[in-house]
């Protein structure tokens, strides 16, 4: 990445939530922080999550079509470790904390600074991701501390804690990176024609 766009990106700070979901008597969650508001309209409420296909998760949202959206405060760093550094396939990772199935199933766990159910929409593969549109249909504010974000989550990490972020950013990144080029790759090959804008003689037109 050039040091340009390094840097503009540099000054984003975003909210970090936890996304939980069920389906086929499994349940799990992650952390996530491409995670948006998608609609100024209060009648309909949508928000838009971009989860990796690699994960366990994002086989819970694509069995079920729902999740929810947990808020996190500093007070919830445990959560990060618990559910953001390694999968839940295989295993429970709600085990020990109290949740219950929200109105679509998804599991929300108590003790959230707030959460939103969400019912997915619509779907867009981008090749390391998946994006989902979706309706918000139910949420509760719980708790009323400044929301954790990505660089007070870095301020408050201790040093294995940080190291595991490192490897984590490291080893999905690159994953990531293989599967954006892959995507493209396809998709050139399927002869579908560059977006608007990227055409050479689209000046001419
Ligand atoms: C700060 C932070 C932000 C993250 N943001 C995202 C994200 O927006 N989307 C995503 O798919 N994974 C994200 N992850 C990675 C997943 O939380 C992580 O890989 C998780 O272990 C996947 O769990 P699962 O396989 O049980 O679903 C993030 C992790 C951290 C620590």
């Amino acid at each position: 990445m050039g040091s340009g766009i390094r840097e503009v990106l540099g000054r984003l700070d975003r909210e970090l939530w936890l996304v939980t979901a069920q389906a086929g008597g499994r349940r799990g969650g992650l952390i996530a922080t491409f995670v948006g508001e998608a609609s100024i309209a209060p009648e309909a409420p949508r928000m838009v999550v971009g989860i990796g296909r690699a994960h366990h998760t994002w086989e819970l949202i694509e069995g079920s079509g729902a999740f929810a959206l947990h808020l996190l405060g500093e007070e919830h760093l445990d959560w990060v470790w618990r559910f953001g550094l390694e999968s839940g396939r295989g295993r429970d990772k709600l085990a020990g904390l109290s949740a219950k199935a929200g109105i679509t199933g998804s599991p929300i766990v108590e003790g959230a600074l707030g959460f939103l159910e969400c019912r997915v929409e619509e779907r867009m593969d981008t090749g390391d991701r998946t994006i989902w549109l979706a309706e918000v249909l139910d949420g509760r504010l719980l708790g009323d501390a400044a929301p954790l974000t990505t660089k007070r989550l870095f301020g408050l990490a201790p040093p294995d804690k940080l190291e595991a972020l490192g490897r984590l950013y490291a080893e999905d990144g690159a994953r990531d990176l293989e599967a954006i080029r892959a995507w493209r790759a396809r998709r050139q090959g399927a002869g579908r024609p560059p977006e608007a804008g990227t055409r050479p003689d689209a000046v001419r037109e």
